[in-house]
């Protein structure tokens, strides 16, 4: 027994938990570069909207909004939380992105945010849902992306190991790995309850956004993890993209003045300078300095891509 804890001691101190990634750092630049981008809209949809922080976000300052989603729970979830905010002029409704329930013509802006392409439901499918995205909206009206820098994450890390929870309270590993050419590819795994592994996941503190989305455990994998501590699930792959290829593909499907950047580098480089807790008490004015300079939409190399255009 000594043996194996000894073994699990040894073998945990090679996992680095990078629990300190400062999620709400891009949230502020994000919610910055919406707040002035959409400006005095009249209506808006928000497809994928999530939990609709955003929209309701958005709210004040729009004529009217929808948001849409194909997760019922948090379609529901973002009723609830409209309600008690008393908002009247945003609405939630379930839908999928690929079957827009809206007709021709409906909005002045719609909203695609948060890597709402990465998700495996949609790979294959990303013309379908820009050719769905320009249909509703109206003549000259304006589309903006929001999700990974795929050029920012393949260097970073083409490789990434991370665990995840599922709604049934169990844990995931995944191994994934990453082309320059966008593609991502994922090994599934459960992990196996009442093994070591398990018993520290249950210790770790998990990072999480303030949308409360980004629930993985990033790690990193020097040893391979022993095989019973995980059983495989499956395999899956997705498509991304760097800029100058996103850029392409809302111009190949008829989208015009396409102007992109990528965001968030302030906080990488206070982050990897150890300057964070100096820095720290002014973030707020950071991150709207940081909009305003790309709202000009240079292009950046932070790890967010931020994309306008006009239908
Ligand atoms: C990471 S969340 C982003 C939520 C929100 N847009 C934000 O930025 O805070 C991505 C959302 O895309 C939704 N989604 C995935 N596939 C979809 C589809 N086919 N139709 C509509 N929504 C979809 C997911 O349910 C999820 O809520």
């Amino acid at each position: 027994m000594e043996k194996v804890e000894a073994f699990v001691e040894e073998y945990l101190k090679v996992f680095s938990n990078p629990c300190d990634v400062d999620f709400t750092w891009y949230n502020m630049i994000r919610a910055e570069l919406l707040r002035k981008t959409v400006q005095q809209a009249e209506g808006v949809l928000d497809v994928g909207c999530g939990r609709g922080e955003v929209l309701l976000m958005l709210s004040k300052q729009i004529g009217w909004g929808v948001g849409v989603d194909i997760s019922e729970d948090d379609i529901v979830t973002a009723e609830n939380t409209r309600k008690k905010q008393g908002i009247k002029n945003v609405e939630f409704r379930h839908a999928n992105a690929l079957d827009l329930p809206f007709a021709l013509s409906t909005f002045d802006v719609v909203l695609c945010l948060g890597d709402v392409f990465g998700y495996f439901n949609l790979n294959e499918q990303h013309d379908r849902v820009l050719s769905e995205i320009k249909r509703v909206l109206k003549n000259d009206g304006l589309t903006v992306y929001e999700g990974m820098n795929w050029a920012w994450e393949y260097k970073v890390s083409p490789y990434w190991t991370c665990f995840s929870r599922t709604d049934d309270g169990s844990f995931c590993f995944g191994r994934n790995k990453r082309t320059a050419s966008g593609r991502e590819t994922s090994r599934t795994y459960e992990v196996v309850p009442e093994t070591p592994l398990h018993e520290w996941i249950l210790q770790q503190d998990w990072p999480v956004s303030p949308q409360g989305y980004n629930t993985t455990l990033d790690v990193v994998e020097k040893k391979p993890i022993p095989e019973r501590w995980l059983k495989f699930q499956g395999a899956n792959s997705g498509q991304y993209y760097t800029s100058h290829a996103l850029k392409r593909k809302y111009k190949n499907n008829g989208f015009r003045n396409v102007k992109v950047c990528a965001y968030g580098q302030t906080y990488d480089i206070v982050n990897k300078a150890g300057l964070l807790e100096t820095v720290g008490q002014w973030k707020p004015e950071l991150a709207k300095a940081e909009a305003e300079m790309i709202f000009k939409l240079r292009m950046g190399s932070g790890p967010w891509i931020f994309l306008v255009a006009r239908g």
